[in-house]
């Protein structure tokens, strides 16, 4: 391939990452509202510098107008998510979209890199429109954690300044940095099983304070004015002090109340008032 020819050749990449940043984003944004919680935390992309290029075909043997097929990550999309459980839910996504096709995998969460290195790998197949038709062109999207990309980001830049000829050492103490990222990431997670869980029982308490109140409202109805007005002020002091089981018992006496209250009303003949 002639050199004239790599700013056309980088063209259709080019405009893939900026078109597959703008989807995930939007796909971020869209979950946001949909969920009040977005598995993605934010996007990025690049295309492969010339000299990377140059330097991975001739690692791997590609010939220069096999490049296209030889080397998948010309185009990289990066997504950094909060949780390591929002990794299997962004590759879920992904894989559902109709506008590019997942060619494969590579799991390196389950099976991380002998550096220590750990992230999830989709090889997608993308058909860009271009001013000449389309064109499917290969990109690389690689689904990390916010420790995950830390890590990777820190290792990444001092194997480039050691030309990677990082001292065994060096090396020995990023494995012990990843592995103290990994135990980050499962703290993380469990901290959030136990707000998640919190969430709950905060939806729970909700719901029995509408019912709680709903039950008193109800007494008015039966003109069990006395006991609402009772119930109500007991009420006031089991929210105070946020004694939930307290609030239960009310809700049951209060229901109790209703219930004879409308027995009394089925057996009577003729109205009062
Ligand atoms: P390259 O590693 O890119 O030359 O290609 P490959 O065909 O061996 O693919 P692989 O799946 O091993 O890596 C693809 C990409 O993952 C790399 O370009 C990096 O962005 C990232 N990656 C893989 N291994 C490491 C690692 O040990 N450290 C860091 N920081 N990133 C890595
Ligand atoms: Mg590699």
């Amino acid at each position: 391939m002639d050199v004239r020819d790599w700013g056309t050749f980088l063209l259709p990449y080019e405009q893939t990452v900026e078109e597959l940043k703008v989807k995930f984003k939007t796909m971020r944004a869209e979950l946001k509202k949909r969920e009040e919680y977005a598995p993605i935390e934010f996007v990025t992309g690049r295309v492969k510098k010339i000299s990377s290029i140059l330097d991975k075909a001739k690692r791997l043997g590609v010939a220069m107008e096999d490049l296209e097929t030889g080397i998948e990550d010309i185009a990289g999309i990066r997504i950094m998510c909060q949780f390591v459980e929002d990794i299997r839910r962004v590759a879920e996504y992904i894989r559902g979209r109709k506008d590019l096709t997942v060619l494969y995998e590579k799991d390196y969460i389950t099976n991380y890199k002998e550096s220590g290195y750990r992230s999830f790998h989709m090889i997608i197949e993308y058909p860009v429109q271009t001013a000449v038709g389309q064109k499917k062109v290969l990109a690389e999207i690689q689904i990390r954690t916010l420790a995950m990309n830390f890590w990777a980001t820190i290792e990444h830049s001092l194997n480039y300044k050691y030309r990677d000829k990082l001292p065994g050492e060096m090396k020995e103490r990023l494995k012990i940095a990843a592995e103290a990222a990994f135990v980050l990431d499962n703290e993380m997670s469990s901290i959030r099983e136990e707000i998640l869980e919190s969430q709950k029982t905060f939806e729970d308490d909700s719901n029995l304070v509408s019912k709680t109140l709903g039950a008193i409202h109800q007494l008015y109805f039966y003109h069990l004015i006395s006991e609402a007005i009772d119930a109500q002020r007991r009420f006031n002091e089991i929210w105070e002090s946020r004694n939930l089981s307290a609030m239960k018992d009310l809700l049951d006496e209060v229901k109790g109340l209703l219930r004879s209250a409308k027995k009394g009303e089925d057996m009577e003949t003729t109205d009062g008032l």
